[in-house]
């Protein structure tokens, strides 16, 4: 898929504010730091469109953005991130359960998790919590660059291989690089099978 245009249009804390529900979206989540709002820029081909910082919680809100006219993007503030006070975390929270159950365009959630690391608690049971609630969601595997393919590779296998313990079928994965722009066709190319499917799909939801 070409990006011909990607527009910030709002920041917000209440899913009842969010644009109207008309255009399907893909929310980008995962811990503080992972890399989500570098991806957006990513994918969009626009530096500085999502604000990165090399802090963690940079990100405070549910920010929407509109590409081609015609699907959302959303920047979601990252989870896990210890320096946070209690009270933030539970607004935090709430704030993205309620985006994630009453969001009734979502069409898929990308679960982002540092390619780096061994699976980790925190991201385990968020996506627990996904699956039980029949969320849709895919996996990403962010910041390839920093290690050797190999390296990367293994350790996907190993998530894949932990998640296998739970799940009878473990969701799709991509592998990323902001920094390489590795994995970006991949993901657009999904995007786009699935926006081609709802446009196809009559509207009875
Ligand atoms: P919050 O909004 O705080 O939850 O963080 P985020 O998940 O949006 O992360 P962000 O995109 O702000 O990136 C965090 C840090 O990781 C920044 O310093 C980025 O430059 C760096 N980073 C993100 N993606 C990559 C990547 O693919 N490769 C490398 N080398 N660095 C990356
Ligand atoms: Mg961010």
């Amino acid at each position: 898929m070409n990006i011909q245009d990607a527009k910030f249009l709002m920041s917000n804390s209440r899913v009842e504010d969010c644009p109207a529900p008309t255009l399907p979206e893909y929310a980008f989540i995962g811990r503080s730091n992972v890399g989500k709002s570098s991806l957006i820029n990513m994918l969009t081909n626009h530096k500085g469109l999502a604000k990165t910082s090399s802090q963690p919680g940079k990100t405070q809100l549910i920010n929407h953005f509109i590409i081609n006219n015609n699907w959302y993007l959303v920047d979601l503030p990252g989870y896990g991130y210890a320096k946070v006070s209690k009270d933030s975390r539970v607004k935090w929270q709430r704030m993205i359960n309620f985006y994630l159950r009453k969001r009734e365009n979502l069409a898929c959630v990308f679960v982002l998790v540092d390619s780096r690391h061994s699976p980790q608690a925190v991201d385990l049971e968020f996506m627990e919590q996904l699956g039980s609630e029949g969320i849709p969601f895919v996996m990403v595997f962010t910041k390839a660059d920093k290690q050797s393919g190999t390296r990367t590779q293994q350790n996907v296998l190993d998530y894949i291989q932990k998640m296998e313990e739970t799940w009878d079928e473990v969701p799709r994965h991509f592998v990323t690089s902001a920094e390489e722009k590795t994995g970006r066709d991949e993901v657009l190319d999904f995007i786009q099978e699935i926006n081609r499917q709802l446009a196809e799909t009559p509207d009875n939801a």
